[in-house]
């Protein structure tokens, strides 16, 4: 009897150990046939562009061609932000414009100095911590309250652009206005992604200066290379050229942004011109840590970009990532993604108004990174306790992503990486003097405080700025030579591409293009989301086995990324997920 039950033992466990065997080499067959396929399918569409003195790469190609002009004409990598910021706005209205806000990393090269500038929009005076709540005292959908005057921040681009100019700028700030200028007076063909972006979003949620703008009388959006001409939007520039910041937050365009806001059909809001006049943009301190050697620099708060990045990188950090795309390398990082997002959702706001604890103190990211096994998911993680934690509610704020990046390197190897925004496309759909109004108050949680009745750190507070995901990133080599300027759109997922685009570099040596074109993936504490059209990819098969819920979806990331190698030659690369461009000399 024992016997005969040995053997059924003996059986089961040969059984077992054969089909391990089986599967161990099923497994290892997968991952080299993964490897082939991988090479295959993750090589990029071109080449990246190429360049020894100077590159810009952005969101259009009309943007990028602004930016090299100022660049060609002796003008410094803020100049060529600037320009092509300007260009962006009219010609990818859906993304970013002076209507809303952004951030801006600066790498002088003479100086070897990173200054960090903070553009962000803020929320009115009259702001409450209730403004997105029903007459239940529940959050209202963030549909419902995108269109409108009660989402729009009082915008911050133009007071950061002026502060960047006046601190790295050396043409006239006059003449970067000028190819925007020129071509809302002309006109520009409108691209194949705005006029299917307008479609899809259609004509009703638009105020109807926008809709006249867009649209047709019939409704229909604007055909892919309509040239379509912006004579408003020509003369706010030529203000705001002539006059500089107190031509936008003084006077008549002030006025008109707080008429356009409190007398919204829909959603009506409560700015002032008064908290127009008293926007401030800041210098903040970059936030900095290291990867694998590197100095890598980023946005700090409101920003939760840096801080997330840099934890993400800390946690996944190993001797060996992992080879490209392999299930390893995609496990650690969703992983550790998870860990940061957890920490991200509790902790990060506006530091002028929440105590944000070390979330990159060494101690705490070791005890973190032990939470990481490399057989099996957590699941879902939870925040952490880092040094001098304050009380902090669960938030679960979301964002959308209508926002762009640029990155530049002039001749003279300063560099600028620039990320800006209007929050959801066509942000509040509200336009005024040619340019639409953000919608950036919905990235404040719309819930104040949680179940546990512990305060939101991302609540509505008057005067606060609304925590973003924006990343303009620099990284540097372990020398400290400038290596790598990078950004994304993409809301919350800007986190994870910029993740992937540094990895793609630093631990598997691809160029600037492929870096951008590899598949996307993200672990922001949900399911492990890879983007739609690399579903099936085997190693999709590989993270189910260690536990992996699977999300796929369409992840359009703008990833803008400029390599500097080591004998100062540039590569840039553009996601041809959008319309992105890279031009240098
Ligand atoms: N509105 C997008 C962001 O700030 O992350």
């Amino acid at each position: 009897m024992e016997a005969s039950v040995h053997n059924k033992k003996d059986r089961r466990t040969m059984k077992t150990f054969t089909t391990l065997c089986l599967s161990i080499l099923t497994f290892s067959a997968v991952l080299t046939l993964e490897s082939a396929k991988a090479d295959d399918e993750f090589s990029p569409s071109r080449a990246p562009v190429e360049a020894t003195r100077q590159m810009i790469v952005a969101g259009h190609p009309l943007a990028a061609e602004a930016g090299l002009e100022m660049l060609r004409e002796g003008g410094s990598a803020a100049d060529a932000a600037i320009a092509a910021q300007m260009v962006l706005n009219l010609v990818e209205p859906q993304s970013s414009g002076i209507g809303g806000g952004g951030f801006l990393l600066h790498y002088s090269a003479a100086n070897a100095f990173v200054n960090a500038y903070d553009g962000r929009e803020t929320a009115p005076a009259a702001a409450t911590p209730d403004r997105f709540l029903d007459e239940n005292s529940q959050p209202r959908s963030r549909a419902d309250v995108i269109p409108g005057g009660l989402s729009v921040g009082v915008p911050g681009l133009v007071a950061m652009l002026e502060l960047v100019h006046a601190d790295h700028g050396v043409l006239p700030w006059a003449r970067l206005f000028e190819p925007a200028i020129e071509l809302a007076e002309n006109g520009f063909p409108v691209s194949e992604r705005l006029s299917r972006l307008l479609s899809e979003a259609g004509p009703d949620l638009f105020a109807a200066s926008a809709r006249a703008y867009f649209f047709d009388e019939s409704g229909t959006a604007r055909p892919s290379g309509f040239i379509l001409k912006n004579p408003e939007l020509a003369d706010t520039l030529r203000r705001i050229a002539t006059k500089g910041g107190d031509g936008f937050y003084l006077g008549e365009i002030a006025r008109d942004i707080a008429v356009a806001v409190r007398s919204s059909a829909t959603n009506p809001g409560d700015m002032t011109p008064q908290d127009i006049a008293d926007y401030v943009a800041h210098r903040r301190q970059p936030v900095c840590g290291r990867y694998q050697r590197r100095t890598i620099c980023g946005m700090g708060p409101p920003s939760s970009g840096a801080l997330t990045i840099l934890q993400t990188l800390a946690l996944a950090e190993r001797p060996f990532m992992g080879r490209q795309f392999s299930a390893r390398a995609l496990h650690l990082v969703a992983e550790a993604g998870k860990l940061a997002f957890a920490d991200r959702n509790r902790f990060i706001a506006d530091s002028d108004f929440v105590d944000i604890p070390d979330l990159l103190d060494p101690d705490y990211l070791s005890e973190r990174r032990n939470l990481i096994s490399t057989s099996r998911t957590m699941g879902r993680a939870e925040a952490g306790t880092p040094p001098d934690a304050p009380r902090a509610g669960r938030d679960g704020t979301r964002t959308s992503p209508g926002t762009t990046h640029l990155s530049v390197v002039d001749a003279d190897g300063n560099a600028v990486a620039l990320t800006s925004t209007i929050e959801t496309r066509f942000g509040s759909r509200v336009m005024v003097r040619g340019f639409l109004l953000n919608n950036e108050l919905t990235d404040f949680s719309f819930a104040f405080e949680d179940d546990e009745g512990s305060p939101i750190a991302n609540r509505v507070e008057p005067g606060k700025r609304p925590r973003s995901s924006m990343a303009p990133t620099l990284v540097f080599a372990p020398e400290g030579d400038l290596e790598m300027v990078l950004g994304a759109p993409g809301g919350s997922l800007i986190i994870p591409y910029v993740v992937k685009a540094i990895i793609g570099h630093v631990d598997w040596s691809l160029d600037a293009q492929t870096i951008v074109e590899l598949p996307n993936f993200a672990g922001r504490n949900r399911a492990f989301e890879i983007e739609e059209r690399y579903a099936n990819m085997p190693v999709i098969d590989q993270l189910r086995a260690l536990g992996h819920e699977i999300r796929t979806q369409p992840m359009p990331s703008g990833l803008n990324v400029i390599i500097r190698k080591s004998d100062g030659r540039l590569e840039g690369g553009a996601d041809p997920r959008r319309e992105g461009m890279a031009a240098g000399d």
